[in-house]
């Protein structure tokens, strides 16, 4: 069978990154990608089991696949291979290999066993010191790049699987992450995102003992990088050193996801937040309190076990106080093994009108927030074109969508990819800007826009 392989990534940027390193790990044992499953003769699934609708997803693409498996070799990664472990061999029995999010480490002595014929191999191991530092990444985009700063998760949320599918918290050497993102500038990516599942939650374990806020200093100040971003921050881990390394540093952008997942401090106590309404609403006011203008964008779930009608009122009124720019919110899922699915469950439709309201009320915030903006200029950092509308669509350093038109040909036959483009805001809607190009700069400093095509 020829050395090809098909990946399809479901979930967080953390497994999008693990894709690119599993991507990096094959291509240097001579496999090459292609596009859809037909063709490869190794066909992966990177998965996600946060709620059950991205675990169903996973199961549904291997009923798919299961015609066409013969003579290709099918392997499950990431967080449902972690969490569901050989039971998938029993659901999908034309799987060949299941590799946890925990364990890619063990991903060549994997592949070693699988090219060799080997049936039915598992890397499941939870109990690991050890970062996946990759000696190869092929990343997907050749301007803006992902760095994992720390792997798994020490906390225990009663809702959250993570824990279960990623393992204990590791923080990678600072060296190690320099070393990374040094050459990363150098070969031209001017956006670097680090990441974390509590990316605040870095500790350095080599011998400079970095603290999070020193690290973001120290990348933030290297030359020819522009924008730096980290996600995702756990609100008891926020402190002031991190919100004074943003004031210092043009290039930390003035975006920080913090996700509350409830205003009601009786439900944040079900979930294990460590940290309550009032906690949640000071660190708030310390990140508003900067001298740049940082925006906010949280995680919320509605229906956790126990959630009256006057707790949900709470999150609501928590959206009409913090103003964020986003909300990315969902109807409490029940996981196998978390505390949460043991206890008294909302009603499923009532858990439905509970998230139409919050989306409602969190759509007039941003509309009104979003309009605000017409008629300033905005940077955008150009991430693609839409044929359809003939515009560009980049964000601004406060991670707001911008799509725009160069309605008088500064660029024209241009491809702005990867560039730095002064917009002039015209019209807003709930989840975007609209704007026309003011000026884009001279050619971008990186190579193989290619890849993009
Ligand atoms: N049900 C619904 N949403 C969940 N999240 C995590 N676990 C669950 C669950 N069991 C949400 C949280 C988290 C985001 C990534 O997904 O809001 O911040
Ligand atoms: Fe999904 Fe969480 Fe795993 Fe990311 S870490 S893929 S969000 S279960």
């Amino acid at each position: 069978m020829s050395k090809t392989f098909y990946i399809e990534t479901f979930g967080c940027q953390m497994n999008v990154h693990d894709s690119e390193k599993v991507r990096g790990l094959l291509e240097a044992r001579g496999y090459s990608q292609v596009s859809s499953p037909s063709e490869a003769g190794m066909v992966l699934y990177n998965t996600c089991s946060i709620r059950d609708k991205a675990e169903q997803k996973v199961f549904s693409r291997l009923g798919g696949i299961k015609r066409q498996a013969s003579g290709k070799t099918i392997g499950v990664l990431g967080c449902v291979a972690q969490h569901n472990g050989e039971d998938i061999f029993q659901q999908a029995p034309h799987v060949d290999f299941v590799c946890g999010s925990a364990s890619y480490n063990a991903l060549p002595e994997i592949l070693d066993r699988v090219e060799a014929g080997e049936a039915r191999v598992t890397g499941l191991s939870l109990e690991t010191n050890e970062t996946f530092d990759a000696p190869r990444i092929e990343r997907d985009r050749p301007y803006s790049a992902y760095i994992t700063i720390i792997e798994g998760c020490d906390k225990s949320c009663t809702y959250c699987v993570v824990p279960f599918t990623r393992g204990p918290e590791r923080s990678r050497d600072s060296e190690a992450l320099m070393r990374e993102a040094r050459e990363l500038a150098a070969r031209g990516y001017t956006e670097i995102t680090l990441l974390g599942q509590t990316v605040n939650s870095y500790r350095d374990p080599a011998s400079a003992g970095w603290s999070f806020a020193r690290l973001l200093d120290e990348i933030g100040r290297l030359p020819r990088i522009r924008r730096v971003r980290f996600t995702t921050s756990h609100p008891s881990d926020f402190t002031r050193d991190i919100v004074d390394a943003i004031d210092r540093n043009e290039s930390l952008c003035d975006w920080v996801h913090l996700p509350v997942q409830s205003g009601s401090t009786s439900v944040l106590k079900g979930m294990r937040r460590t940290y309550g309404r009032d906690e949640y609403l000071r660190c708030v006011e310390m990140i508003k309190s900067a001298e740049r203008k940082i925006e906010l964008s949280t995680d919320i779930i509605v229906g956790f076990p126990g959630e009256t009608e006057a707790d949900f009122e709470q999150t609501l009124s928590l959206l009409d106080s913090v103003q964020y720019a986003s909300v990315f919110s969902f109807k409490y899922s029940p996981r196998r093994g978390t505390p949460a699915a043991e206890m008294q469950q909302v009603p499923e439709v009532e858990k439905g009108r509970r998230l139409r309201e919050l989306q409602q009320r969190q759509r007039r915030i941003q509309l009104r927030r979003n309009a605000e903006l017409i008629g300033r200029s905005e940077e955008a950092l150009v991430e693609r074109r839409n044929l359809k509308f003939r515009q560009w669509v980049g964000r601004t350093t406060q991670n707001r969508v911008l799509n725009f038109s160069d309605p008088s040909a500064l660029a024209t036959g241009r491809d702005l990819r990867g560039t730095y483009c002064q917009v002039q805001v015209t019209a807003s809607g709930p989840n975007s800007l609209v704007g026309e190009l003011v000026s884009a700069e001279a050619e971008p400093a990186f190579q193989g826009l290619h890849v993009l095509n």
